[in-house]
């Protein structure tokens, strides 16, 4: 049991329950009385202070009637002198009191009581009598009593005797509730008139009034703030039972434009925390607005307050209606398989201080093996200031974890991301190489023995650079020698530690590339890198998982060990969507993608040593706030810890929830002859997930005449018994490897460099369901099961290799290019439309658009509501849902101002725009040249292409169009671009 450590009259009068409160272990089940608060003195006065003029209160080690120290009231010279704290009770709970008093030695016999004075808001003060006893200076007397009040009143517990001299004592004194207050909750409604216990955090006024009322007749308006942070708190301390979560929710109101937030601050011993409940959002003016959110109390604490405040400025609000409620814990299920019992490798979870408590823990012990601190150990974490340590959060994640026999993964010694300025200030290369070298003798050192592996340098490669290095302060500073250093430095600290270099889109081909030749290059150079770790961080669509498997086996064979650190898969495929409840298909696809991505893990187990999963529940994930606010459960428990599909995924595949995959089947004809037709490279195939070394891909084009499909399978042993089996609308019709098949539909299958293709026309009818099934003569089988999508044709068209001068005029080389236009409505029925050519030479595409657009304005903030040119580029021609990060929204409006969209960083792209407008008589003319780094353009190759037309009347968007994207969603989701091919 913790008691409360002395603190100055200021914090005594906003906190004074214990910090024992919010120990887990102190609160009992539901309905038995708890203990509100208990005061041993063992640490000093915890809180109580001397009443009357005189009297003096010590915690004293003359004798005490537990541990070594009571509470000595002295310097007394009226019965009512004594000694008195202000005790966390709440109206209409019912109070048990006991305590210990004894007269000091050498004092007469008296009577001591434990008095409550109360006085009632806007009332008379009133004394109530707790409990009695006569005592001597022989020994300790027990006092006992009960105590409830039935409105708000202001509350001064206090000792006093009917000697006026006598100095006595007091210990161990303890207040059990019959109603546990840490399950009670907490409303305010101001409809009493008053600021019911919220207090300013800095000088503000609060006024309880009827203009300030969501609901009833009053709320709270907030005034003469004198900063951000200044504005109402109310005390919970004594609310929150530690490990236990709670929702928090007030409504909020403003008139002026700013952004509100709730958050809760925390102290122990004078040392404030301040945590974040509810993100500040931007009410609209005027509107009430409800902030809302949930906390779970993950340290001792001795103040615990919650508070509104704005993200910047002193503008006045209004609040009402706050609600704090108890979120009962679901057990966690203890009837499932633990993941470590059904994967291969070392399996773990990124974990936090409140994750080590109650069910969270239990999830974490039955299920991993390993834990990473999510933020723990990161620079920001331990060293602040320079040579300042901060190890109180490292050393209980680190103790906890060992008394649970946890293996411990350390993240992360040299990152350019959580580390303080002053790491960088000022710094040479041998001062930024002395201050990390220090840091990482500090912090692994600390440690050595307990945790065995390090990521000592995080997210180091920039693939869009020439040299593949990111351009972060480290770099710029000390160049490549910042890596060498860091790895030398972990070695010599810790000689047994494994040494990771992580990374994350490590799957993507050119950062797989890019990463692969630095860790080459540094081993070859003997810097001590054990291991390369991938994030993972991955969404339920990308990457194809084959990405996935590329990449741990081109590591492979470089010899080094490989470990996954972070993987989560998010439900979405791009960074503005957000879901007020994802979908169920949506949780299903999640966990099939994760039993897809465990597959890989499996086959891959001799290079994997770990895999460790980014959080250990949907309750607390970074993807919650990164990129964007929103819903996202990424991991295989949902935010009430039970298993989700994503848990079937990886422990037991036979449990997923059936899934009904989609699959866009565009208009289109194809000669079934066994060869790839051109149509086919419009689209990539749809993967067909891999078991064992048998995988494959396929598409499927309609016709009136029927369904043509196409299967690429990989599968290195020749059997004629190899089969495809195409199922349409219930109709079986399978293929041979070797081309045998049965009468009623056309079919063709050749041999290929991995496997074999099989062309086929199927009579479909109207029917839109499929299966694909991929056997092999070993047994071996793989599939595809969902509905067809039929869509129009995809549209193509043709870019020379030309380069015209880009100034806005049109040169001559342009005519060599067709002409296409943006006949696709998204937006209106009417309105600008583009004629359009492309051109490419040396790295650049070239883009002519004349827009017939004769009102023009640019009046909208929104750079998609003014008149504007969009051109989408995806130079792989991927077809993603989403964007991969070379694929960009290249815009150009009538007056040439240029913005780019990409993935949320857009680091391929956005520098890639360059351009020239003129207007003409009818509108204004694009000249447009866009960079393509990520690719060697060469005739032949084929890009995602598309072109989206905005006309803008006075602020607002009033219609759009394009050239093939039907879907509006072009600036989210390539899948539907149109395809440009490059020609001499
Ligand atoms: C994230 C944490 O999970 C968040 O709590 C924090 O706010 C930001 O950092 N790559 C990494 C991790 O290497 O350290 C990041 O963790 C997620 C991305």
């Amino acid at each position: 049991m913790r008691t409360p450590r002395p603190r100055t009259a200021v914090l005594a009068l906003l906190s004074l329950a214990l910090s024992f409160l919010a120990g887990a272990s102190t609160v009992p089940a539901a309905h038995a009385a708890a203990t509100v608060v208990g005061y041993d003195f063992e640490s000093g006065t915890q809180g109580w202070e001397p009443r009357g003029s005189g009297v003096s209160v010590t915690a004293t080690t003359d004798s005490a009637h537990g541990g070594t120290r009571s509470l000595l009231t002295g310097g007394r010279s009226a019965t009512w002198h004594g000694a008195a704290v202000t005790p966390p009770f709440e109206k209409g709970v019912g109070y048990q009191v006991t305590a210990w008093a004894r007269a000091a030695a050498g004092q007469p016999s008296s009577t001591i009581a434990l008095t409550m004075q109360r006085t009632p808001a806007g009332g008379t003060t009133v004394y109530e009598r707790i409990a009695a006893a006569t005592v001597t200076d022989s020994e300790w007397v027990r006092l006992s009593g009960t105590y409830t009040y039935a409105t708000d009143s202001a509350l001064s517990l206090y000792a006093e005797s009917s000697d006026e001299t006598v100095a006595f004592q007091l210990d161990d004194i303890v207040v059990t509730a019959d109603t546990d207050p840490t399950r009670s909750g907490l409303t305010s409604d101001f409809e009493t008139g008053t600021a019911q216990e919220w207090t300013a955090r800095g000088g503000a006024t609060l006024t309880p009034g009827d203009g300030f009322a969501h609901t009833g007749a009053y709320g709270l308006g907030v005034t003469n703030r004198q900063a951000s942070w200044d504005g109402p708190a109310r005390t919970v301390l004594g609310k929150l039972a530690k490990g236990s979560k709670y929702e928090l929710s007030v409504w909020v109101r403003t008139d002026s434009a700013q952004s509100l937030g709730l958050s809760v601050e925390r102290r122990l011993d004078g040392t404030p925390a301040y945590e974040r409940v509810a993100a500040p959002r931007a009410p609209a003016t005027g509107e009430w607005t409800r902030l809302a959110g949930t906390y779970t109390l993950a340290h001792d604490v001795d103040f615990l307050s919650v508070y509104v405040e704005s993200a910047a400025g002193t503008e006045p609000f209004a609040i009402d209606d706050f609600q704090l409620s108890y979120v009962e814990p679901k057990p966690v299920q203890t009837d499932i398989p633990s993941l470590k019992d059904r994967v291969p490798f070392t399996v773990g979870a990124a974990f936090y201080r409140g994750a080590t408590l109650g069910e969270h823990a239990k999830l974490i012990t039955k299920h991993y093996e390993s834990v990473t601190p999510g933020n723990s150990l990161k620079w920001d974490a331990t060293e602040p200031a320079e040579g300042t340590f901060t190890f109180a959060d490292g050393d209980y994640l680190v103790d906890w974890a060992t008394a649970e026999g946890l293996e411990f993964r350390g993240h992360t010694l040299v990152w350019h991301s959580q580390t303080p300025d002053w790491v960088f200030e000022g710094a040479t290369k041998e001062i930024l190489l002395q201050r990390m070298e220090n840091h990482i003798r500090a912090v692994m050192g600390r440690y050595k023995g307990r945790i065995g592996t390090w990521d000592v340098v995080n997210e180091v490669i920039d693939e869009n650079r020439p040299d593949g290095l990111r351009r972060s302060p480290w770099f710029e500073i000390a160049g490549l020698d910042y890596i060498r250093t860091a790895f030398r430095v972990a070695r010599e600290v810790d000689p047994d530690a494994t040494l990771v270099i992580n990374d994350y889109n490590t799957e993507f081909p050119r950062k797989r590339q890019a990463l692969y030749d630095l860790v080459k290059k540094l081993r070859a150079e003997g810097v001590p890198i054990d291991a390369v770790g991938h994030q993972l961080h991955v969404n339920v669509e990308q990457p194809p998982t084959s990405f996935i498997e590329d990449t741990i086996e081109k590591f492979a064979g470089l010899g080094v060990e490989q470990q996954v650190t972070e993987l989560d898969v998010s439900v979405y495929t791009d960074f503005v969507t957000s879901y007020d409840t994802v979908p169920a298909e949506i949780l299903a696809l999640q966990g099939h993608r994760y039993r897809e991505i465990f597959d890989v893990f499996r086959r891959q187990a001799d290079h994997l040593s770990s895999v460790t999963i980014w959080g250990v529940a949907d309750d607390a994930t970074w993807l919650s706030s990164f990129p964007i606010t929103r819903t996202n459960p990424p991991l295989p428990f949902d935010d009430e810890l039970q298993a989700k599909p994503a848990y079937w995924g990886i422990a037991d595949p036979g449990r997923l929830p059936p899934l009904t995959r989609s699959l866009n089947a565009p208009a289109g004809t194809v000669t079934v002859d066994g060869k790839r037709d051109d149509e086919w490279n419009l689209l990539p195939d749809a993967p067909i997930a891999r078991i064992g070394d048998l995988s494959a891909g396929w598409q499927a084009r309609t016709t009136p005449a029927g369904l043509y499909v196409l299967a690429e399978v990989n599968d290195p042993t020749d059997n004629r018994n190899d089969t495809v089996t195409l199922t349409v609308g219930g109709t079986p019709y399978r293929v041979q490897r070797g081309g045998t098949h049965a009468h009623g539909f056309r079919a063709h299958t050749r041999k290929t460099a991995t496997g074999y293709r099989v062309e086929a026309l199927l009579p479909s009818g109207t029917a839109t369901g499929v299966k694909v099934v991929v056997a092999d003569a070993g047994g071996q089988e793989t599939s595809w099961a969902g509905e067809l999508a039929p869509i129009p044709a995809i549209r193509t068209t043709r870019a020379p290799k030309r380069t015209p001068v880009v100034d806005g005029v049109v040169d001559a080389a342009w005519h060599q290019a067709p002409e296409i236009t943006t006949g696709t409505r998204i937006q209106g029925t009417s309105g600008a439309t583009a004629k359009v050519r492309a051109m490419w030479n040396s790295g650049t595409l070239y883009v002519l658009a004349r827009v017939t657009d004769p009102e023009l304005s640019e009046e909208s903030p929104n750079a998609w509501e003014q008149d504007s040119v969009e051109i989408f580029v995806d130079p792989q021609n991927n077809k993603t849902k989403g964007y991969d990060d070379d694929d960009g929204q290249y815009r150009i409006s009538f007056t040439g101002r240029r913005t780019v969209g990409g993935t949320f960083d857009a680091f391929a792209v956005k520098e890639n725009l360059t351009g020239a407008v003129t207007r003409t008589p009818d509108g204004y003319l694009v000249e447009a040249a866009i960079r393509l780094p990520t690719v060697t353009l060469a005739k032949d190759a084929l890009l995602g292409f598309d072109i989206q037309v905005n006309d803008a009347v006075g602020a607002t968007r009033a219609a759009a169009a394009t050239w093939n994207d039907p879907t509006g969603r072009g600036y989210v989701d390539t899948s539907r671009w149109g395809v440009l091919r490059l020609v001499r």
